[in-house]
């Protein structure tokens, strides 16, 4: 027997399940039963607020599930809204990808290929040579929008004509419980790739700290826990009907490497190094249960996005799936902005030092897919600091089963 759980448990853990039946899973046919009741029902992370701070500011995002490519743009009035890139007129893309111009700052966009122009708001405002087209509403030809909607450090939109739910129904008490938590941060790292893996294998993988020990045990095998906590099961562990979270537990006394000694005289600690902060100072959705060895948390937004709040820092993290077999992984890192040397030098440990764990992360999934598509398993079997899993596979058949 390990030691003893420390988790406290919180929400309805009634309907989760210890075994999942899989290989059926992740299947084409599965697939466009989740496309269908999952992807064009829910309310889906897609971008990061940081990347259009300013009026007229945009980012082009990828929607693989949805087949589609969309503009996220903070309209003239502060607003920010979702767009089909596609142009009005005979429906070319109206920002073509992959000529470097999928993020920038614009009063307008005009279409490369007649030159119709849309305002940012979405508008028709520019149809060259408008003479021959006798009778065209002007009005009825914007940009076709999806809904969209600004969260803390995040843009949500639904595909749904109108949502089933509002993102605050959605979220339900967790939509209040981050006021400001990712305020006076930077962007650090960003990394994108695309695997040959079931987009769920992905996104449990990011769900659950019961591989730290042995999966990370060569590049972070000290920095979680303690000699209270051998297991390192989890302080804290939550459930909601679309959302999970867990607290992990930092060891302050860990191993200092050489690089951390030297930098962290000078400055606030990064990813893997935790401090002490006093818990009262994050917002009541981060460290819920205001654990005093708190490292960071973890809390998968159902269903393809695992947000990470810690005390100096924040990520996001997208598993998109492609197809059943493919899934387009992007991550971004947040830290607070580097105001001196120091602060930079931080920022850059930690990015390298980030980017070893998540490659032992990613390097499991390929292998699960085609292990499990062998059929050979008839379940997988998830422990209670699997919760999360379970939790995902719980809010998935919930979807599934509605009309
Ligand atoms: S397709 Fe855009 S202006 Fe013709
Ligand atoms: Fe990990």
């Amino acid at each position: 027997m390990g030691a003893p759980s420390i988790t406290i448990y919180r929400g309805d853990t009634s309907r989760l399940k210890n075994q999942v039946p899989i290989a059926e899973r992740y299947t084409a046919a599965f697939h466009e039963e989740e496309r269908k009741k999952i992807f064009a029902r829910a309310w889906l992370p897609v971008a990061s607020a940081i990347d259009i701070p300013d009026k007229g500011s945009y980012t082009v995002v990828e929607v693989p599930p949805m087949k589609t490519s969309l503009i996220v743009v903070r309209g003239d009035d502060g607003t920010v809204r979702a767009f089909h890139n596609v142009c009005r007129h005979r429906g070319d893309r109206l920002v073509h990808l992959g000529q470097g111009k999928e993020q920038g700052c614009r009063k307008a966009f005009t279409c490369g290929f007649h030159a119709w122009t849309y305002s940012n708001a979405g508008k028709l405002i520019g149809v060259t040579d408008e003479t021959q087209f006798p009778g065209l509403d002007r009005e009825k030809h914007g940009l076709v929008p999806v809904h969209a909607e600004e969260w803390e450090s995040l843009v949500f939109v639904n595909f749904e004509k109108t949502p089933h739910v509002s993102l605050r129904e959605w979220l339900g008490d967790f939509h209040d419980q981050y006021k400001g938590f990712s305020a006076g941060r930077e962007k650090i790292a960003e990394h994108r790739l695309v695997l040959k893996t079931n987009w769920n294998i992905a996104v449990n993988a990011f769900s659950e700290g019961y591989h730290n020990l042995y999966i990370h045990r060569n590049t972070v095998p000290d920095y979680q826990g303690g000699s209270d906590n051998p297991q390192r099961h989890r302080p804290y562990m939550e459930v909601g009907e679309h959302w999970g979270r867990y607290s992990a537990h930092a060891n302050f006394d860990h191993h200092q490497t050489p690089a951390e000694a030297v930098i962290y005289k000078h400055t606030r600690r990064l990813f893997p190094s935790f401090q002490k902060i006093d818990p009262e100072a994050l917002a009541p959705g981060v460290n819920p249960s205001r654990f005093p060895q708190w490292a960071f948390d973890i809390v998968p937004i159902f269903p393809h996005f695992v947000l990470g709040p810690q005390a100096n820092a924040h990520s996001h993290m997208w598993f998109w799936p492609i197809d059943h077999e493919h899934t387009e992984i992007r991550i971004q890192r947040y830290a607070y902005k580097a105001q001196s040397a120091a602060d930079r030098l931080a920022q850059a440990y930690s990015k390298v030092r980030g980017r070893e764990v998540l490659r032992e992360d990613l390097a499991t999934m390929e292998a699960s897919l085609a292990a499990i598509s062998s059929g050979a398993l008839p379940h997988i079997v998830l422990s209670q600091q699997e919760m999360l899993i379970q939790n995902h596979y719980r809010a998935a058949d919930d979807m599934i089963a509605r009309d």
